[in-house]
């Protein structure tokens, strides 16, 4: 992969306004999350809202991907295709993954969601994916090894008994989609690029029940199960290095 950009302050401003777009779709989605809504009904609802705000949904057209977001239900992993045919259920935890290209800046993020009632298990999974999104994001000020943020993402999954996805990755991203660096979610201490204020890119580990490995569907190359068919739930943010630290650029919520 190439150099990691690192990025001008009017970038900066451009990333900030699209990230901004892309966590305020998953504040507006939330609503509509419930038993009996189809997954190409949320997409659509994205889409709308994408565009009315005078940016491009960036996975529409990706390498042929066909919708504006990936939403992933129970064992998938991630990439799950929406569909009309997909309806919601009491008892679903899902992740709904939107990226944004607003003014040729890109910011992109992801959260869980849950339907009704959902088991100890499920619950248990989105909280430690959410802790591991978390822990990762503490991690970044300039100075550290970007490994670190696999580090202790590893690490707190295996205690927690469950397994990281290294089949996918977190990226740099910014003026594209995916830029380097590669952001790996297990990663061994001290090890990779070292960060440096203006670097943006993703976090977003995707947590196993069972083993770490994935499938992606034969017939539409795209849906990522879990290999085991256990459980999966993942978080991602688009962050920026800055001085002191970091910016969640993607929260729009205020919670970092
Ligand atoms: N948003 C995803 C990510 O976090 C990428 C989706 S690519 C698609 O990197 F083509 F599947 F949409
Ligand atoms: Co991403
Ligand atoms: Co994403």
């Amino acid at each position: 992969m190439s150099e990691i950009i690192i990025k001008t302050p009017e970038q900066i401003e451009g990333i900030r306004q699209s990230s901004k777009l892309a966590g305020q779709c998953l504040v507006m989605i939330e609503e509509y999350v419930k038993e009996g809504v189809t997954t190409d009904h949320l997409n659509n609802l994205i889409e709308e809202f994408i565009r009315d705000h005078k940016a491009i949904p960036a996975t529409v057209g990706y390498n042929g991907y066909p919708k504006a977001s990936c939403i992933s239900l129970n064992e998938v992993v991630c990439h799950g295709i929406p569909s009309p045919t997909e309806v919601l259920k009491e008892g679903d935890i899902l992740n709904i993954d939107v990226t944004t290209i607003l003014n040729g800046y890109y910011g992109d993020t992801s959260r869980m969601y849950t339907v009704g009632e959902i088991s100890k298990r499920a619950a248990k999974i989105v909280d430690v994916a959410k802790h591991c999104l978390d822990l990762g994001i503490d991690q970044v000020k300039p100075g550290n090894h970007l490994g670190n943020i696999g580090f202790v993402i590893g690490r707190y999954a295996k205690a927690n008994k469950f397994s990281v996805v290294y089949e996918f990755c977190g990226h740099g991203i910014g003026l594209d989609f995916h830029e380097a660096p590669q952001v790996d979610h297990i990663a061994r201490r001290n090890s990779g690029p070292i960060l440096q204020a203006g670097m943006t890119f993703t976090i977003e580990p995707m947590i196993n029940e069972g083993r770490p490995t994935t499938r992606v569907d034969k017939y539409d190359g795209w849906t990522a199960r879990t290999s085991d068919g256990k459980l999966s739930a993942q978080f991602e943010h688009t962050i920026l290095v800055t001085n002191s630290g970091f910016e969640v650029l993607t929260d729009v919520i205020g919670e970092y």
